[in-house]
């Protein structure tokens, strides 16, 4: 559970424009920014000199093989990995061009604006809609909400994610008896009512089969432009539909990043070649 520790008073969309005012370029935006980043666990190194670039509202995606750091570098995003005990970071991760270890940074707004989806769909083992409404009961914002604001709010975000028509008089169905699909599209609706600019996805279709599948993708193409997605995957032809831009990473390391379709057609490292063409795991 988040705890609400550093209460920024304002508002996270005051938060969130002053950032966006103050830091960047409206043209090319870069929402995720890793300088010389580093990560141990223990004395084990997970992520060696990082750096990466995610532009804004694009859908980026994340390969390589298993243990390689993808899910590391995702959690460093949302400071995630500092709750496991015995984590070093060195370096510079900034989301919208704000450094997220400055000391005015509040971590629940971080969490808000920066939203994670996993690998096995986990819903709460509660109603939909009580799903839905979850993130604005542990930010403390449901108290300051009439309860129309909160179904509305709860129809736009099943709407955003196509929920909406077959969940409508489901509401207090317990989500965990839902299908994967659905499961895994209302993990990534409760995340809207809480705003994010930003949503991490870690090997999100992987329990699903092929046709839930496709639904998600559909689904992250259509919040693409809105949210800035960065999309870990092990699957070389999903990241290929739908990825614009592609990180490569081996042992820690950045090894190749571009244009998803240039990388697959033309890659520049041979490590790369090797990797997309099947000769790794
Ligand atoms: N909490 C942890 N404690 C210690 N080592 C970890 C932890 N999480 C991941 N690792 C190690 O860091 C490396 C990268 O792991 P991970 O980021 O999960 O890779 P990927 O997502 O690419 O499979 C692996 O060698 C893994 O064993
Ligand atoms: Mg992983």
């Amino acid at each position: 559970m988040i705890t609400n520790d550093i209460i920024d008073p304002r508002s996270n969309d005051e938060i969130l424009n002053e950032i966006d005012v103050n830091n960047i370029e409206t043209e090319n935006r870069i929402s995720l920014e890793t300088n010389n980043l580093n990560l141990w666990y223990g004395d084990f190194q997970a992520l060696i000199d990082v750096n990466a670039r995610v532009k804004s509202g694009l859908i980026t995606g994340l390969i390589g093989p298993s243990g390689c750091g993808k899910s590391t570098l995702l959690r460093c995003f949302n400071r995630v990995n500092e709750r496991y005990g015995n984590v070093t970071t060195t370096g510079q991760i900034k989301i919208m061009g704000k450094n997220i270890y400055d000391s005015d940074v509040c971590l629940p707004e971080l969490r808000k604006a920066v939203g994670m989806v996993f690998q096995k769909p986990n819903p709460l083992p509660i109603s939909v809609y009580e799903n839905i409404v979850f993130g604005l009961r542990i930010h403390n914002e449901y108290n300051s909400l009439s309860r129309t604001e909160i179904d509305n709010l709860v129809e736009l975000s099943l709407k955003e994610v196509f929920l909406w028509d077959s969940l409508k008089d489901k509401l207090k169905t317990k989500a965990t008896n839902l299908q994967l699909e659905q499961q895994q599209k209302l993990c990534i609706a409760r995340l809207l009512p809480l705003k994010p600019q930003i949503i991490l996805m870690d090997e999100p279709c992987s329990a699903l089969d092929a046709s839930a599948t496709r639904a998600v993708e559909e689904l992250m193409k259509e919040l693409a432009g809105r949210y800035t997605i960065l999309i870990v995957t092990h699957n070389m032809a999903q990241a290929r539909r739908i990825s614009e831009e592609c990180f490569f990473m081996l042992l820690g390391k950045i090894v190749e990043s571009g244009q998803t379709e240039q990388m697959f057609v033309s890659p520049e490292d041979p490590r790369t070649d090797d990797y997309i063409a099947g000769r790794y795991a």
